[in-house]
């Protein structure tokens, strides 16, 4: 079930005219607090959205007093197949509109496919494309009608990717967002609404641990971004109408070279680079 958090300083429901409003799944860690951080300091009122409320509220706390934004916190479980259609009826139920759509939280399940808890990895799916693709076509109706919008779907480098072996479900989602935030875009020309994909690198989250991904060479010999950086170029990407942001030159020449290597050779890369090496 979708909680309402804590709705901290100025009043719910009330915008000052001319204020635009960004909502942001997975707000409680990362790349998706580093970006709310980015889009209350450009002047945006936030929903956060996550399933931690502490780290919300913290964060939503921190946003108000130094931007002196409003910030609302909620409550949901995006891996939840009702979840998105949930969450934008608590949204707009309290008159917000959104006008710029962060669909950023997303896990990553690392693993021999035919070892996975079924369950988890449906969990995954649903939250890396379902609710990416249900947020997205719930918000866009309001953006096209007031002529003006901005969805910002997180990607990966890997979405460059032929297919990644133990993770190969989840390389998978990530090319589908790319995919799907291209098309879309085309969709929209003209409409005022724009959207850009964000392919990060490997960046230093708790993705990486969540994943279990610190013993991989990916992860252990690759410098990783911080998690501010590739908001920051996340958020000029989207300001200049980018279609795709790849922050980073390393990034950008990992992203090339998965595009353009052969695909037996780039698997076989992909495979050791995600094959755990040492003791836990
Ligand atoms: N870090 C990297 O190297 C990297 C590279 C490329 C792409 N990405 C992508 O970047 C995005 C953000 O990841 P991150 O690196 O910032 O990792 P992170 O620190 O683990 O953040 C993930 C965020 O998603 C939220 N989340 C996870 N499961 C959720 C669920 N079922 N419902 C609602 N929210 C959920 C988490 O909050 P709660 O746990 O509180 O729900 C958290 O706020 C992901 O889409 C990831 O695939 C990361």
């Amino acid at each position: 079930m979708n909680d309402m958090v804590q709705i901290p300083p100025r009043e719910m429901g009330v915008r000052a005219a001319g204020r635009r409003t960004g909502l942001v799944t997975g707000a409680s860690s990362g790349i998706g607090a580093e970006l709310a951080k980015a889009l209350a300091a450009r002047g945006y009122d936030l929903v956060l959205v996550a399933r931690r409320t502490e780290p919300l509220d913290a964060l939503g706390r921190e946003l108000a007093q130094r931007h002196g934004v409003s910030v609302r916190a909620v409550r949901a479980d995006l891996s939840r197949p009702d979840a998105a259609g949930r969450l934008w009826t608590e949204v707009t139920a309290a008159g917000e509109t959104v006008d710029v759509l962060v669909n950023n939280a997303g896990s990553g399940l690392h693993g021999l496919l035919w070892e996975e808890d079924p369950d988890s990895l449906g969990a995954m799916l649903e939250l890396n494309v379902m609710s990416l693709v249900a947020l997205t076509r719930l918000a866009l109706p309001g953006m096209v009608r007031r002529r003006w919008g901005r969805i910002l779907n997180v990607a990966s480098i890997v979405s460059f990717q032929p297919g990644g072996p133990r993770m190969a479900a989840y390389f998978a989602s990530k090319s589908f967002v790319l995919s799907f935030t291209q098309g879309l875009r085309a969709e929209l020309k003209g409409t005022g609404v724009g959207a850009t994909a964000l392919c990060p690198g490997p960046t230093r989250t708790s993705f990486e641990e969540r994943s279990d991904l610190a013993r991989t060479p990916l992860y252990r010999w690759l410098a990783l971004t911080p998690a501010r950086a590739t908001a920051e170029a996340a958020c000029r990407g989207m300001e200049r109408g980018r279609g795709v942001v790849v922050p980073g030159l390393a990034t950008r020449v990992l992203a090339f070279a998965g595009r353009y290597s052969p695909t037996a050779i780039a698997l076989e890369v992909n495979r050791w680079l995600l094959t755990p090496r040492g003791k836990r």
